[in-house]
């Protein structure tokens, strides 16, 4: 057996994040196979994106350690996460409007580029030679994804559900190993989300990835999701199947509050654990 087969190719052990003086991670510990896909979910504030930022390198810890593939992440740049084979997408949709679907996705790319991508000395010398590989080497993915009919038009012009699809193939310009997904269903209807699911399935399996999703929407995570990390008020709740999860009874009290009379009533939290709106959530926690 090779090291791969054993060795995780995310492996997040202890992390604690303080931020102001306020706990907003502590003792989260878990790890993540290579071609596995892993959930993170949780109530409103419970600290999935700040987990994802530790790992982008976003938020600096407070105490632990993230492995991937053997490299001390904690100790790489952020700016090398790319080189290393990580790429991920944001909470809130982060386009540039007024471009076009190939300059957006092409973006991606610049951080494996050494010259920077539609900048002013664009189209001189190395710069001008690496849009051009930048561009052809995004065409396939384009038509991966499905978006070839899009390419000419603004992003401003283009329906929410492409509109998250483009932010995808943005991820996944600087061909990834390891994908991080905040909340990509998020005010999306079930029939975007269910064409976003297809989607992010074909990504997975013709480019071999490997992926963290955080996601409020239970049918998306149960449909898509090997295991699911629980959070609640920044500590792991449980490590679980997604179908396991949303039946536990420690993560039906975490999303509707302990105080809930709710919570005693099996039948009702039973339908409620597979919805999980997210004003059923913590939101006053915000
Ligand atoms: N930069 C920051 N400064 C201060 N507090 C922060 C910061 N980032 C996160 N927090 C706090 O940490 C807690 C967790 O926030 P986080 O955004 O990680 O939650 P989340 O689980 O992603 O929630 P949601 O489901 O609403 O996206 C919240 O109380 C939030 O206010
Ligand atoms: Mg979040």
């Amino acid at each position: 057996m090779s090291t791969r087969d054993t060795t995780p190719l995310l492996d997040v052990r202890d992390i604690a994040l303080s931020i102001g003086g306020l706990h907003i991670l502590r003792g989260i510990t878990f790890d993540v196979r290579e071609g596995e896909f892993f959930t993170v979910i949780g109530p409103n504030g419970a600290g999935k994106t700040s987990l994802l930022n530790v790992i982008s390198r976003i938020y600096r810890p407070t105490g632990g350690s993230v492995m991937f593939d053997g490299t001390p992440l904690l100790e790489a740049k952020r700016s090398s996460l790319a080189t290393l084979g990580i790429a991920r997408t944001f909470q809130n949709l982060a386009l540039f409007e007024h471009m076009d679907v190939m300059d957006n996705v092409v973006l991606g790319r610049q951080r494996l580029m050494k010259s920077g991508v539609l900048s002013g000395s664009v189209w001189f010398g190395r710069a001008r030679r690496e849009e051009t590989i930048a561009r052809q080497a995004c065409e396939p993915l384009i038509d991966l994804m499905g978006l070839g009919d899009y390419l000419a038009r603004p992003i401003r012009d283009l329906p929410y559900g492409i509109k998250k699809r483009i932010e995808l193939a943005r991820a996944l310009a600087v061909e990834p190993r390891l994908l991080l997904l905040d909340e990509p269903a998020a005010g999306m209807n079930d029939e975007e989300t269910d064409e976003l699911a297809e989607w992010i399935l074909v990504a997975k399996r013709e480019l071999g990835l490997t992926i963290v999703m955080i996601e409020h929407d239970m049918g998306l995570v149960t449909r898509l999701g090997d295991r699911s990390l629980v959070l609640d008020f920044g500590t792991t709740i449980t490590i679980e199947s997604p179908r396991a999860a949303i039946s536990d009874p420690r993560v039906i009290a975490a999303y509707l509050g302990d105080d809930s009379e709710e919570a005693d009533d099996p039948t009702l939290t039973g339908n409620i654990a597979l919805k999980i709106p997210k004003r059923v959530a913590k939101g006053a926690r915000r």
